[in-house]
Order: structure tokens, then C-alpha cells, then sequence
């Protein structure tokens, strides 16, 4: 039987997300996504427009079918969390369900248990400020929505996996290596994010037989990332692509699928006991201190 799967974290063609969701269908996967409300009604449109349809095109010629796609805010991990405000909000009107709790029970719901779950989320409101800059609430919420949801998602859908199963997130060099720009404590976020990795897989391996690991990727020009500044000549993004392309060992641009293959290998049997790692999928750019 095919594996099932759930993302968390897509909502168009461009981000790694959606890679690992093409790689683990042209494995034979079942695929289900967790997208973000504010962005939920543009995604469906697109998907309906046909605007993605070249990018879902998997190796057999078929196009990847995305089973189900839930509303899903990880910042809310019940409903009791979710407050008015955000309730009367029109990018959220009509929706229920969308804390972590809620969607891993809708899942439970549809699929019983499910085999694979993939945290590709991130959000730092300030994440523009140098970390001297940012404020308390910002440096919270860019933990809350890019680290504790980690947490929370394998604490919700840790009962509703499969042992064997496994678990995998996304994380930046940033945690490690000063990377001037990538502010508002999303490095500090990446960090716990990174540690948590392993205490998770401590726990979650015990408690449910499963695996969690952490992708440290290269730069790719998603949405998030071109979000994150503009600059004067260049993005934050731009500098970051052309600054590996030009110092990574492997001299070659980094593409979305080079991280859902190598995701797809991690999420496989084949990696059945590896758990607590960091991977770096960056053309070989966290090994290099200088070039000549
Ligand atoms: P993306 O824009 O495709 O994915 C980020 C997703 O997070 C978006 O779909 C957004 O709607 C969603 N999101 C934000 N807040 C949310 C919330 N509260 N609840 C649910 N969803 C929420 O961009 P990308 O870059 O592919 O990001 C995926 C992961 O990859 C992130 O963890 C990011 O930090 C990581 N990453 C990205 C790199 C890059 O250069 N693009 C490099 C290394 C890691």
C-alpha cells in the first residue's frame, strides 16, 4: 500500500513544499496538504485556473493529484487559541477547523493513519529588523509560527502515524552562521527549531516508533524567501542565490526538487533508522569557509 502523506506548508508551485510533495507522489504517495488561511482561496483558484498544471506534471506524465487540502494555521494548536479577531477575519471567514488539533483529527478522519508529515512553514513578522531591533512579540511569533509548530504538529499527529513513519521540516544555515538580513529571530527560530529536531526524535521515536529529521536547505526564490527583503540592486534572496552559485562546491544552480528528492530519500524506508539529523541540501555550501 502507498504511503499517505500530509505537508503542511503549500500553497503554490514555487516553494519546497510543493517539491517534496511532487517527489513523494512520484514515489506512489498519497498526498495531502495544510495550507495557510490568507492564502488558501488564491491557491485553490490557481490550482483550478490550471496555472499550476505545468509544475504538477509527474515523471510517468501524469499530474500529481493533491488529495485533500486542509485549512491549517500552525500558530493554533486548538480551537480555544484561535481569538476573535482572527475568527472575524474575511481570510478566515468560513472556515473551521484550522488549529493543528482540528486538521490532525480531520486527517485521522479521512485517512486513519497516515505515514509521512512534512513541516515546510515559516513566519517572521519582523524578519526584515536586525535581531537588535526586533521586539519581543516579533521574536515570539516568528518562534511560534516557525519552531513550536513543529512541536505541536508532531504532538498532534504523533498518535496518528504509523510506526516507521517519519516526520521532516525545513531549516536555514542561519541557525548556525551569521547570515546578515535574515532577521526578526527567524536564526533564533531556525536553531530551536534545529535542536528540537533531535529532542523530538528522542521522544516521538519512543513514544511512536517514528523518525524526525531537519532538511538545511540552500536559497530558492519562494515567496516566503522573496518576502524577506527587497534591497537596493538585489533581494535578500537574489544575494543569497548568487553568493552559493558562486562559492558552493558544486558549481550549479539549486533547485526546489533537488530538496523534495533528497526529501523523499530521507522520508523512505531506506532512511528507516536515521532520525535526529540536520541534512544539509545546499550544493555543499555549509562546508566551505573561504574560496580562492
Ligand atoms: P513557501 O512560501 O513556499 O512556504 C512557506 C509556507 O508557510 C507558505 O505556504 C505560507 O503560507 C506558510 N505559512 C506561514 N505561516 C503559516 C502558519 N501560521 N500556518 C500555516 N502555514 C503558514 O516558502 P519556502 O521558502 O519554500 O518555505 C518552506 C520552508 O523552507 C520554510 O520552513 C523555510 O524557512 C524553509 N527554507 C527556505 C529556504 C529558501 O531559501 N526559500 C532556505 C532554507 C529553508
Amino acid at each position: 500500500k502507498g504511503k499517505t502523506v500530509f505537508v503542511a506548508g503549500v500553497a503554490d508551485s514555487t516553494g519546497y513544499g510543493w517539491a517534496i510533495c511532487k517527489a513523494l507522489a512520484n514515489a506512489g504517495a498519497t498526498i495531502t496538504v495544510g495550507t495557510w488561511p490568507p492564502v488558501l482561496g488564491i491557491f485553490q483558484k490557481s490550482l483550478a485556473s490550471g496555472k499550476f498544471d505545468e509544475d504538477m506534471i509527474l515523471n510517468d506524465g501524469s499530474k500529481m493529484v493533491i488529495e485533500k487540502i486542509y485549512p491549517l494555521d500552525a500558530v493554533f494548536d486548538t480551537s480555544d487559541d484561535v481569538p476573535a479577531d482572527v475568527l472575524a477575519n474575511k481570510r478566515y471567514a468560513g472556515l473551521d477547523g484550522f488549529s493543528i488539533e482540528e486538521v490532525a483529527k480531520k486527517v485521522e478522519g479521512d485517512y486513519g493513519k497516515i505515514d509521512i508529515l512534512v513541516h515546510s512553514l515559516a513566519n517572521g513578522p519582523e524578519v526584515q529588523k536586525p535581531l537588535l531591533e526586533t521586539s519581543r512579540a516579533g521574536y515570539l511569533a516568528a518562534a511560534s509560527a516557525s519552531s513550536y509548530s513543529l512541536v505541536s504538529l508532531v504532538s498532534k499527529f504523533g498518535p496518528i502515524m504509523n510506526p516507521g513513519g517519519s516526520v521532516l521540516s525545513l531549516t536555514y544555515i542561519a541557525s548556525e552562521k551569521v547570515i546578515p538580513g535574515y532577521g526578526g529571530g527567524m536564526s533564533s527560530a531556525k536553531a530551536a527549531l534545529e535542536s528540537d529536531t533531535r529532542v523530538l526524535a528522542y521522544e516521538a521515536g519512543r513514544k511512536y516508533g517514528i523518525t524526525v529529521n531537519t532538511i538545511s536547505a540552500g536559497p530558492l526564490k519562494s515567496r516566503a524567501a522573496s518576502a524577506i527583503s527587497k534591497g537596493e540592486k538585489k533581494s535578500f534572496i537574489e544575494v543569497g542565490i548568487d553568493y552559493c552559485r558562486a562559492n558552493a562546491p558544486l558549481e550549479k544552480d539549486l533547485y526546489s526538487d533537488d530538496v523534495g528528492s533528497a526529501a523523499a530519500c530521507l522520508l523512505s524506508p531506506f532512511f528507516g533508522a536515521v532520525t535526529g539529523v540536520t541534512l544539509y541540501v545546499d550544493n555543499g555550501m555549509h562546508a566551505v569557509g573561504m574560496v580562492q
